[in-house]
């Protein structure tokens, strides 16, 4: 069976958008950009990839507490944690036509120079010298100024309480830090794990689910003592290969290295074991959800994207159909967050260790995107099989939507009522679906197209000796499977795949 896997197409958007995977929010009123609302389907691999996300950096952990926290915070906690005066992007207005772009975005595209961390002033002069008008009218473009990307809200009909929807989860773990740690008795190191939607007022929203204004984020927050360099389960994952983009070889060749969590830590390349803990944990993570080892690479983001406070940040990037793009940020915020809660709030926040001295904990927080890595894994599990006629998703099976499908041969003699008793035994155990409409090979089609590792088909013999076929959806071959054995065949299936 030839599989074909047509990369630069968006042949994988396309089949996701038909069968429901995702819409776009409020499409009946034009749509929102930047703004998508997930389908039957697309949930139930949402959820999947969130529990199997939980099982790896929370359940697996002995030390990591997961909460969660309002979505809407009022406007000391961004004041506090520098939101309110960093969270920014630089614009640029058209005067003609009034089309906003992100100055850097646009500069970078036209000059191909990298201007991140460059200053408003500096931008508006290279748009001076350069020459650079609006892509759309040629319009002259205004001076940069900043943009606050944060939602803002008020929380009283006076409008004088003023709160933001987050535009991230981790505030709201750093905030609570002194409940977590009366509620725990947490000893460092310990983590913190939330995970809910985050809100962003994109100046550009692009790229389907990329870049979003509403979007879904899983956070961890590390806690540790700076002065104990030891993580408790590095051993666990020291052998563990991670591909780095050096911040030496983003200005030489380009070139990444392949290195072990160990050999990282050791050359000093990565600060500390707690945070190549993370890169290897996520490695192996990345890979267990359908992405190859070279389909991804962490990349040490050089000094002038990092910001003042933290003490190395690698973001795990994948290599989209348009390029290298940003899916986890790695980062060692040191003691930035609780230092300045401690600050604003007047509460203190310290830890008090074992020998009665206290110490502000430092942090390391891997920060993932959910739609971006979900659009990582439709794009890894798609192929155009151009042998069985048809696209499909290859999902992991313990990440696909529905495990199997269930379909009698023909909806007469008996095996439509027989078909619906072995939906029902599975439904206990797995997320499977009924399908009676249309000829076998359609039904099929439709299981593939969303990602179903198995179909089970019943029969005129189904009747006879309470078999079933078995299809398997990579090799569509087919067998013979005793439905009191079919739990757990279906179940062996899935932990050797
Ligand atoms: N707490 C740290 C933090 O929020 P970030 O690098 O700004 O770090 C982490 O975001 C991850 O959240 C990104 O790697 C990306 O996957 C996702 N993300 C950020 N902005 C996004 C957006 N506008 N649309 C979709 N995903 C986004």
């Amino acid at each position: 069976m030839v599989i074909e896997k047509e990369k630069g197409t968006k042949g994988f958007i396309d089949l996701a958008k038909r069968r429901g995977f995702f819409w776009q929010s409020s499409e009946i009123y034009g749509g929102v950009s930047g703004m998508f609302d997930y389908g039957p389907v697309g949930l139930l691999l949402k959820r999947k990839f969130i529990n199997k996300w939980r099982k790896f950096f929370v359940e697996q952990e002995n030390d990591v507490y997961e909460i969660e926290t309002s979505l809407i915070q009022p406007e000391k906690v961004f004041d506090a944690s520098g939101h309110l005066s960093s969270f920014i992007d630089p614009i640029t207005q058209c005067k003609k036509c009034n089309s906003i772009f992100r100055a850097d975005n646009l500069i970078e595209e036209i000059t191909k120079e990298f201007v991140e961390g460059k200053k408003p002033e500096e931008m508006t002069e290279i748009i001076r010298e350069k020459g650079i008008r609006c892509t759309k009218c040629k319009g002259e473009l205004a001076d940069v100024k900043v943009f606050n990307l944060m939602l803002k809200t008020f929380l009283s009909p006076t409008g004088d309480e003023i709160a933001y929807l987050r535009p991230e989860t981790a505030q709201g773990i750093f905030v609570n830090f002194k409940n977590i740690l009366v509620a725990t008795r947490a000893k460092l190191p310990f983590g913190v794990a939330q995970l809910g939607t985050s809100f962003r007022n994109e100046i550009s929203p692009r790229q389907w689910i990329i870049r979003l204004r509403a979007f879904n984020q899983m956070e961890v927050e590390w806690f540790f003592n700076p002065k104990e360099s030891n993580h408790p389960k590095f051993k666990e994952i020291e052998n563990v290969k991670i591909r780095i983009l050096t911040r030496e070889s983003q200005k030489t060749n380009g070139k990444d290295v392949t290195l072990t969590a160990k050999e990282a830590v050791e050359k000093g390349i990565v600060p500390n074991q707690y945070l190549a803990y993370y890169l290897a944990k996520e490695a192996q993570f990345y890979q267990s959800v359908g992405l190859t080892f070279e389909m991804f690479r962490f990349r040490h983001m050089l000094p002038e994207e990092t910001p003042h406070y933290s003490k190395g940040n690698f973001d795990l990037e994948i290599n989209f159909d348009f390029g290298w793009k940003e899916v986890v940020g790695n980062a060692y915020r040191t003691d930035h967050d609780l230092k300045n809660h401690i600050k604003k709030s007047g509460v203190d926040l310290s830890v008090t260790l074992g020998d009665g001295s206290k110490v502000i904990p430092h942090v390391v927080e891997p920060s993932f995107g959910i739609e971006r890595t979900i659009y990582g894994i439709l794009l890894s599990c798609y192929k155009d099989d151009k042998e069985r006629g048809w696209e499909l998703f290859a999902f992991p099976p313990d990440l696909a939507p529905y495990t199997a499908g269930i379909f009698p041969l023909v909806n007469k003699d008996g095996l439509q009522e027989k078909a619906e008793e072995v939906f029902k035994i599975l439904k206990k155990h797995f997320d499977v679906f009924y399908d009676d409409r249309g000829s076998i090979g359609k039904r099929y089609a439709r299981a593939d197209e969303i990602g179903t590792p198995f179909c089970i088909t019943i029969d005129y013999d189904t009747k006879d000796d309470d078999t079933i076929t078995l299809r398997d959806r990579d090799s569509t071959k087919q067998s013979r499977v005793k439905i009191k054995d079919l739990i757990e065949t279906i179940s062996k299936l899935i932990k050797s795949m």
